[in-house]
């Protein structure tokens, strides 16, 4: 059996979803709708993966490379998108058609269909309970596939096939040659005026091909979105699996309806997740990590054993042990390395701070290297933006900085050294020094008796 050419469509404008983003372009854990069937063609090893898009180029750049893009110029219905692509469709080639609105469709489940495929077509059909909006798969007497009616505009149905509970998936097998050949005689005299892929089938059994059909058992893999409410439910299904995916990694989920994980995270086994934490991106956690609860984190790198208390941290890095929160913000380009400490109120950004170096509260640190076992007092400050431009503050290894520090960029502070509380540092400071740049303090005796009278 040779790998199958898969053609996914999504040129259909989804009208349904009100939106001005195209449906198959709505996110779905992380990544656009259409990139999960896309996945799982070129995880099923299909030879050739070719994706219908619409004229708005509205895919362009989107797809992972050796996709091809074939453009329907109008939507015209399904049967024309795949017409679309017809001319990327190899002779001879076992052609797979999947829907850009069907994401949770798995690589095992393409070459199950495949394997089951003979004869000239193959529809993979489901058991709803509640098939509203799919069109019906209507039988002949001998259980044979006879035809799919449409269900959506009142009237395309008769009463009989509304009460069909077996449904098109939108999901098919076909031999290529004879799939091209039945669709330059499909016509779209029905309700919509398009051309139905389904209606292909009906053609190749006129012409006394084999059509079979592939009941899957497990319905919530082809979900169709078709609105945001079909969407949420898919969303659900996607969530429900990548939890699970990890949980049997070894790693704990306190509470998997307030936890949001995206497709592409990766977690080690023994992180422990609490309660209402969302995991995007890209992000990875280490053995040992505990994250939440409440806490979002967006392509960050969390190391072995870090610690993440209700904060938000995004396209960040942290060394094994480190911690973080509550309610620290840790920005792009922030790298705590090992046991280094980012605690309460404390946003961080494009900054370095060394092996178990503490910001333990109240600070704002960006642009700056701060060298190990250095210790940022309460309310310490980077003056690092003079209006125009941003500049660097170096602060050496075992630094005590005193509370209210302002550190005022470009500035450095050498190893060792000392600043005392509300301090403005605007020159360097030698290692080991003391610095004090403050006003002495005065006191006025008898002040209040005086402004009293
Ligand atoms: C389609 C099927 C229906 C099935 C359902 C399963 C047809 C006529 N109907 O209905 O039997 O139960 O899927 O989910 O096939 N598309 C294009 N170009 C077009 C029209 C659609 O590329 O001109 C794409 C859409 O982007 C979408 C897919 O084809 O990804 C299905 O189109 P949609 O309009 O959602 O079809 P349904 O009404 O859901
Ligand atoms: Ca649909």
């Amino acid at each position: 059996m040779s790998a199958p050419t898969v053609v996914i469509l999504a040129a259909g404008q989804g009208t349904r979803m009100r939106s001005a983003t195209p449906k198959v372009l709505h996110e779905l854990c992380g990544r656009p709708m259409i990139l999960w069937p896309v996945a799982a063609a070129l995880e099923a090893g299909a030879s050739r993966v070719i994706v219908v898009g619409g004229p708005d180029g509205a895919l362009d750049g989107r797809l992972p490379d050796g996709v091809r893009l074939a453009v329907q110029s109008e939507a015209k219905g399904t049967g024309d998108a795949v017409l679309a692509a017809a001319e990327l469709i190899e002779p001879g080639a076992t052609v797979i058609v999947l829907a850009g609105d069907v994401p949770l469709i798995t690589a095992a489940f393409i070459s199950e269909l495949h394997a089951a495929h003979r004869g000239a077509a193959t529809i993979a059909t489901m058991m709803l309970e509640d098939p509203a909006g799919y069109g019906r798969v209507v039988r002949d007497a001998d259980g044979g596939v006879e035809r799919v009616v449409e269900t959506k505009r009142p009237g395309e149905a008769t009463v009989a096939e509304l009460a069909i509970h077996e449904v098109n998936t939108g999901i098919f097998a076909f031999d290529g040659a004879k799939l091209i050949d039945a669709l330059g005689r499909v016509t779209p005299d029905n309700f919509q005026g398009e051309y139905y892929l389904p209606d292909a089938l009906g053609v190749l059994r006129a012409g006394g091909e084999h059509v079979g059909a592939h009941a899957v058992d497990d319905a919530a893999l082809l979900l169709g979105v078709n609105d945001r409410i079909g969407l949420g439910l898919v969303r659900e299904e996607a969530q429900r699996r990548i939890h699970e995916h990890h949980m049997r990694a070894g790693v704990t989920i306190v509470q998997p309806a307030s936890t949001s994980i995206d497709a592409a995270v990766s977690i080690e086994p023994d992180a422990r997740i609490e309660p209402c934490s969302q995991l995007l991106g890209s992000s990875h956690f280490g053995a040992g990590a505990v994250v939440g609860p409440h806490s979002t984190l967006l392509d960050a790198k969390v190391g072995r054993d870090c610690r993440v208390l209700r904060s938000h941290l995004e396209r960040c890095e942290l060394h094994p042990g480190a911690s973080v929160g509550p309610f620290a913000y840790l920005r792009p380009d922030a790298l705590l390395r090992e046991r280094a400490k980012a605690g309460a109120f404390v946003e961080i950004k494009n900054s370095d701070i060394g092996a178990g170096a503490k910001v333990p509260h109240l600070s704002y640190i960006g642009d700056a290297d701060v060298g190990e076992a250095a210790n940022l007092g309460a309310g310490s400050i980077t003056a690092n933006y003079d209006g125009t431009k941003k500049h660097r503050t170096k602060i050496g290894a075992r630094v005590r900085g005193g509370v209210n520090t302002a550190y005022v960029a470009p500035v450095e502070v050498g190893d060792d050294a000392v600043t005392a509380a509300g301090s403005t540092v605007t020159e360097d400071v030698p290692a080991k020094a003391l610095a004090i740049a403050r006003e002495r303090q005065r006191n006025i005796e008898g002040f209040s008796d005086r402004s009293s009278s």
